[in-house]
């Protein structure tokens, strides 16, 4: 029989295998396995909601699925078929509802658990770095957005609604993910967001070098 967290990441596969925006199969793979990497580095042992909840991120997030509330009640019947406790069911939709960057505009920082901040900081170092800056360039031919306009700064979003608005590809970088590494929760990750942000701000010096041959 598979175990627990091979059959989660079937099911994270079955519904995310087709996503073009960037937030397909691959993203939460990588998402479990930093999150497994901070995990060993918070010394913990047990990292079974940390995996479930990083597979499970995105299969009921509104840019991905057309109706939430039929994906979470799907999920929560598949989580109990597994037979997870219903503590852990609740700590895993806790971690899944709560992480999001977007959701933050909102409502706030959350309370999360270890558990929790872990798996945030693995999805916001996975939108960092080469990976961030080619989700971000694909997320933008998704949506029709322009790659970038010197005429139209980058902008503070108040709100979801705001943030998610057409934009340019461009300034994202500083409208978000320029501000993701000040909001990590464990050390590590704070480290691999800073080295990922060094890098991104090479590319935008050697964009900005191109873009401006006179
Ligand atoms: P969250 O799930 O934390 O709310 P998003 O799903 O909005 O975050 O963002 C995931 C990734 O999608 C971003 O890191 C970025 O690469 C891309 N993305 C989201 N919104 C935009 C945007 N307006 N312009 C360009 N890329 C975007
Ligand atoms: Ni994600």
């Amino acid at each position: 029989m598979l175990n627990k967290i091979e059959a989660i990441r079937n099911y994270a596969k079955k519904k995310l295998g087709d996503d073009r925006s960037g937030h397909d199969f691959y993203h939460v793979e990588r998402v479990a396995k930093i999150a497994k990497q901070l995990a060993k580095q918070e010394k913990i042992s047990d990292t079974s909601i940390i995996e479930a909840a990083s597979y499970l991120h995105d299969v009921i997030d509104d840019k991905v699925v057309a109706d939430v509330a039929v994906e979470k009640e799907r999920l929560k019947k598949f989580l109990k078929e597994l037979n997870f406790p219903e503590e852990d069911i609740r700590e895993i939709f806790e971690i899944i509802e709560n992480i999001s960057f977007s959701k933050e505009l909102d409502a706030g920082k959350a309370q999360l658990t270890l558990a929790g901040e872990i798996v945030q900081d693995a999805d916001r170092i996975d939108a960092l770095g080469a990976i961030g800056i080619l989700r971000t360039a694909y997320y933008g031919g998704h949506t029709q957005s322009p790659l970038y306009d010197p005429k139209i700064a980058p902008q503070e979003f108040k709100s979801k609604q705001d943030y998610r608005q057409k934009g340019i590809v461009i300034n994202h970088f500083y409208e978000k993910l320029f501000k993701l590494p000040a909001t990590m929760n464990t050390k590590a990750a704070k480290a691999e967001a800073q080295r990922r942000m060094q890098f991104m701000e090479e590319f935008l010096a050697e964009f900005y070098d191109e873009w401006n041959l006179s």
